[in-house]
C-alpha cells in the first residue's frame, strides 16, 4: 500500500548518463524580482520549476504586477515566464498576506523591495519558514527607514511598512546572500548610496544580475580586518556599492542549470565505483563551484568546462567520475560557498572516507534543523554518524542497511538521503520525499534514470511516489 508523500529507493551499483538539471533557483528568484521593479517586459527562459520560485511570481503578482506563462519553442524546456516589469517602486498594495510558502530565499529578499514601497505588506510561509529568523533583515530594513515587526523570536509572520528609505553601510555578522541581496535590492530604490561588506564571500547573482538589467554596481575587495582568507581557501568578502535611483531595465534572461541541483547526483557519481555523470546547461558562477573543488578533494575526477556566458553567469558543462574516496574536512572558510551541498555532501561519508563538517551552524535554521535531522535520518538507516553544535561527523564503517527515514519536509534533506540509499544493503523508504517540489520535481525520475542496479540490488523496490 503506497504512503502518501513516502518514495522507496532501491540500492544502486553505480550511475551514468548524461543530465540537464532544472533553472537554478537562486537566479530565477532574482531574476522575477529585478523583472518586477524593472521598466519594459522581461522573458526568462528555464525558469526554475520548483515551488519556491513559484512562490516569488504569486507575490509579484499579488503586488500588482503581470506575470504570464507561454510555452517555451522546445516542448521538454520549462514555460517561458514573462514580467511587465512596474519600475522602481512601482509595485502595488496586496490585498492578502504574500505567501512566500516555504521559500526563506523569497522572504527576504522580497522584504528588501517592499520595504521601498510606501505602504503595509505582510509576508507569511508555511510551517519550516514560519520557524526561520528575519532579525538579519528587519536590523538593516530599519536602519533604512522602514517599520519592521515579526512574531515571537523575530520569525515570520513579517510585517514591512515601507518608506522613502535612505541609504546605509552595512557590515553583516553571518554571510548570507539573502540577506545582502535584500540590502542591495532596498538599496537599489533608496536615496543615497548603500553598501554591504561581506564578511566571507557569499553567491554574487544579485551583483551579476542587478548589472544585467542595466545597474551599476561596484564590487571591491574587503578592507575589513580579519576577512582574508588563506590562499587556497574561501575568498574573502567584498564591499559592494549600489547607488540608488538606478532604473532597471527589462530585457531577455535564461537561467542556467542549478549547481546545488546537480550536486545530488554529481555526490552519487563520486561515490559509487565505476560512475560516470554528465551535467550540461549547468551554472558555474565562481560564488558556487567550491562544490567542484571538494568532490576533487574527496577523490573524484571532475572536469568543469564553461561554454557560454547569459547575463554574466558562466554556463557550462559538469563530467563527474569516480575515482579515489578520501576523508574529507570541511571547516568555517569553505561553509558559505556550500551551504545548500552540505547534506548530501555528508552522505559521501557512508560510502568511503569520513566527512567531518564544522563552523556550519547555519544548517540549524534552514529549512529544517539540517544537522540534527541529517545526522537523526542517516543514523536510521544504519550511519556511523555524530551531531555537534555546529557541524556533524560521518565516519566511513559498516554499509547501510536501507529501512525508513523522514525526510522532515526539507527537499535537500529527501535528496540527500535518495543518494545514501544508492549505497544500502536493503531499499530506503523516504518519508516526506515529495518536499523536493521545491526545487527539483523531477528528481527521483531522473535518479531514477541515471541508476543502474542490477537485480541483486533491486530487492522489489521501485522509486514510486
Ligand atoms: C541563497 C542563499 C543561501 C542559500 C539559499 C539560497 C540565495 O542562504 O542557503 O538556499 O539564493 O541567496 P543564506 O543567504 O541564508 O545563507
Amino acid at each position: 500500500m503506497p504512503v502518501a508523500g513516502r518514495v522507496s529507493v532501491s540500492p544502486a551499483h553505480r550511475v551514468a548518463g548524461v543530465l540537464r538539471v532544472p533553472g537554478d533557483k537562486s537566479i530565477s528568484h532574482r531574476y522575477a524580482l529585478l523583472s518586477a521593479i524593472a521598466d519594459g517586459r522581461s522573458t526568462i527562459a528555464n525558469y526554475a520549476p520548483g515551488a519556491d520560485c513559484a512562490s516569488t511570481l504569486a507575490c509579484l503578482s499579488a503586488l500588482g504586477t503581470i506575470v504570464s506563462r507561454t510555452p517555451a519553442p522546445r516542448a521538454e524546456d520549462p514555460p517561458l515566464v514573462t514580467i511587465d516589469g512596474r519600475g522602481l517602486r512601482g509595485l502595488r498594495p496586496s490585498v492578502g498576506d504574500l505567501d512566500c510558502g516555504n521559500s526563506g530565499s523569497t522572504m527576504r529578499m522580497l522584504g528588501g523591495v517592499v520595504a521601498a514601497h510606501p505602504f503595509v505588506s505582510t509576508l507569511i510561509g508555511d510551517a519550516s519558514l514560519s520557524r526561520r529568523p528575519m532579525r538579519r533583515i528587519m536590523g538593516p530594513l530599519t536602519l533604512m527607514g522602514a517599520s519592521l515587526t515579526a512574531g515571537p523570536g523575530d520569525r515570520p509572520p513579517l510585517h514591512i511598512r515601507g518608506a522613502e528609505l535612505t541609504g546605509i553601510r552595512f557590515e553583516p555578522d553571518t554571510p548570507s546572500a539573502q540577506v545582502k541581496s535584500a540590502v542591495l535590492l532596498a538599496g537599489l530604490q533608496a536615496s543615497g548610496e548603500t553598501s554591504v561588506l561581506e564578511p566571507a564571500s557569499t553567491r554574487d547573482h544579485t551583483e551579476r544580475a542587478l548589472a544585467a538589467f542595466g545597474a551599476a554596481v561596484s564590487i571591491h575587495p574587503s578592507t575589513r580586518p580579519g576577512t582574508h582568507s588563506p590562499p587556497g581557501s574561501l575568498r574573502a568578502g567584498a564591499l559592494i556599492t549600489v547607488q540608488g535611483g538606478q532604473r532597471l531595465r527589462g530585457g531577455s534572461f535564461t537561467v542556467p542549470g542549478d549547481l546545488s541541483s546537480a550536486a545530488f547526483l554529481a555526490v552519487a557519481a563520486a561515490a559509487l565505483p565505476d560512475s560516470d555523470v554528465s551535467i550540461s546547461g549547468v551554472g558555474l558562477n565562481p560564488s558556487r563551484t567550491a562544490l567542484i573543488d571538494v568532490l576533487r578533494r574527496f577523490g573524484a575526477d571532475v572536469e568543469a568546462t564553461v561554454e557560454d556566458e547569459h547575463a554574466g553567469e558562466p554556463v557550462g558543462r559538469l563530467r563527474i567520475r569516480h575515482a579515489r574516496m578520501t576523508d574529507l574536512v570541511i571547516t568555517a572558510d569553505e561553509v558559505p560557498e556550500v551551504i545548500d551541498e552540505l547534506p548530501v555532501l555528508a552522505t559521501l561519508g557512508t560510502f568511503g572516507g569520513s566527512v567531518t563538517v564544522s563552523g556550519a551552524g547555519e544548517l540549524r535554521v534552514k529549512e529544517s534543523d539540517r544537522i540534527a535531522e541529517l545526522v537523526a535520518g542517516l543514523r536510521a538507516v544504519g550511519a556511523d554518524a555524530e551531531e555537534r553544535p555546529d557541524g556533524f561527523q560521518v565516519r566511513c564503517g559498516a554499509r547501510l542497511t536501507g529501512g525508513t527515514v523522514h525526510a522532515r519536509h526539507d527537499h535537500r534533506l529527501a535528496m540527500a538521503f535518495a543518494i545514501a540509499a544508492l549505497g544500502a544493503s536493503g531499499p530506503t523508504h523516504i518519508d516526506g520525499a515529495d518536499a523536493v517540489a521545491v526545487s527539483y520535481p523531477s528528481f527521483f525520475e531522473d535518479l531514477d534514470r541515471l541508476a543502474q542496479r542490477d537485480r541483486a540490488h533491486v530487492d522489489g523496490a521501485k522509486a514510486t511516489l
